[in-house]
């Protein structure tokens, strides 16, 4: 079962390890080699795969190079809930090293699993993650993603033990607590969701701290879409460098996809070990670079849990790498399938509405939308909190009506927008809740 081509997983040499370093060229045909280990290993030892390619009439064997991957079927969601709990592992239980799992809205949770040695490429692609974002060996690194069965905390925790640095394993939750803990430490680095950045922001104003003067230089924020405008304002409250971490427990979790500091312009794929393609959601139809869709993933070099072409149902698109020539970027992700909401006709997302609120001077970026029906139409309420010392100022009203005629005349939809008092929404210590659907099922 052992995987050839592990030699990629080299020595760091000027802050690059060796897939890093490699050229286009060198990742394809690594790609090409593990593929056809991946889908062997998956057809041989999961009989959910076994089925699912003889379903299609394709076979292991029908791969030879990497646009045969379209031939192969998708993984959906439904097949991890289907074989639940241990039903798509590849490997018997004694051979197991950690199990995560996400526990989902409604429905059973979907559960996945590694051996040491996926646990060890997990370190390693998290560790290189890291690096991207702008820490090194010897600083300090605070995780304030969830600690559990959630892969945020334990995978940022690994990533940050073998890069070299000391972890402060906070979890998510008690803001003062981290506030406090952020000032007598003095971390370094800081990996959180960008939600709960806002809501550490907030702690230290509580505190009467000066943000700007934390220790902290370098921030990895994922686990839910955010902007650039998010962005900036993370940077310009805290005089850090703020960069986007993708991923997801079915491929590994975190330290799937990485924006390197020096660029920040979307997130370089670990191609070594995750083979990304872009499809149409309506076609299936795999979608030339450049064209926006639904990102599908496949794994390279799982042994626990080897998954192929699985519909992760987030949006964006693939472009060419850039710091990392070798590896393309995918752009930052601007919503899921499922997040997207239609408004008589028009497509949105949450980020835009982030966006539009972000330009305004008086909201810091905490809001959440409410849709209802009002006999046959749908309403869109945007609930948006002002800053510290905007709430008293007179002309809140006509701020509110700008920003409606803002969304109006930039994403084309009319909504209500209710400016709230600051600190009064509620705030999430992981994955921000942003949409309330009161509208009547069915
Ligand atoms: O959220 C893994 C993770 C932890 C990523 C910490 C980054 C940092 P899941 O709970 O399985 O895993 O959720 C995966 O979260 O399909 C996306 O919809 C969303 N997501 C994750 N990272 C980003 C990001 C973790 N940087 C789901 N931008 C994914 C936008 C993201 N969405």
């Amino acid at each position: 079962m052992a995987l050839r081509a592990m030699a990629f997983d080299g020595a760091v040499k000027d802050g690059l390890d060796a897939a890093e370093r490699a050229s286009r060229d060198e990742i394809m045909a690594l790609q090409r080699e593990r593929l056809a280990w991946s889908l062997r290993h998956a057809y041989e030892n999961v009989p959910h795969y076994r089925q699912s390619f003889d379903a299609a009439g394709v076979h292991p064997s029908d791969f030879r190079q990497l646009s045969d991957l379209a031939k192969f079927p998708f993984t959906v969601k439904q097949d991890l809930r289907d074989n639940y709990p241990f039903g798509l592992f590849a490997v018997p239980r004694e051979k197991l090293a950690r199990i995560h799992g996400s526990s989902g809205t409604t429905g059973r949770p979907i559960v996945v699993g590694y051996t040491p040695a996926d646990i060890d490429m997990w370190a390693n692609v998290m560790a290189r993650s890291l690096r991207a974002a702008g820490a090194r060996p010897g600083m300090m690194v605070h995780v304030a993603y969830g600690y559990g069965l959630f892969t945020g905390g334990l995978g940022a925790h690994y990533g940050a033990e073998r890069l070299g640095c000391a972890v402060v394993p906070m979890s998510g939750g008690m803001t003062e607590r981290q506030v406090q803990l952020i000032t007598d430490f003095k971390p370094e680095v800081i990996m959180v969701t960008p939600s709960y950045m806002l809501a550490i922001l907030d702690g230290f104003a509580k505190a009467g701290l000066d943000p700007r003067a934390s220790s902290m230089r370098f921030g990895v924020f994922g686990a839910e879409p955010w902007t650039n405008a998010m962005r900036e304002e993370i940077e310009q409250a805290f005089a850090m460098d703020a960069t986007d971490i993708y991923g997801l427990s079915e491929v590994i979790g975190p330290g799937v996809a990485q924006e390197c500091v020096e660029t920040k312009d979307g997130l370089h794929v670990w191609e070594d070990h995750f083979l990304p393609e872009v499809i149409d959601p309506e076609t299936g139809a795999v979608l030339p670079d450049g064209e926006p869709g639904e990102l599908v993933f496949t794994s390279l070099s799982k042994e626990a849990f080897p998954i192929i072409r699985y519909r992760t149902r987030d949006l964006t698109r693939l472009l060419p790498g850039t710091a990392r020539p070798g590896m393309r970027r995918m752009e930052k992700v601007t919503g899921r399938c499922d997040d997207m909401m239609i408004l008589r006709g028009v497509n949105v997302f949450p980020t835009q509405i982030e966006e539009a609120l972000l330009a305004t001077d008086w909201c810091a970026g905490h809001f959440l939308i409410e849709l209802t029906r009002e006999g046959r139409m749908d309403e869109m309420t945007v609930l948006a909190e002002a800053r510290e010392g905007f709430w008293d100022r007179a002309g809140l009203t006509v701020q509110a009506e700008r920003l409606v005629t803002r969304i109006k005349d930039t994403i084309g939809i009319t909504t209500r927008v209710l400016i709230q008092p600051p600190g009064t929404l509620e705030r999430s210590a992981g994955k921000a809740k942003r949409v309330i659907d009161k509208r009547p099922k069915g």
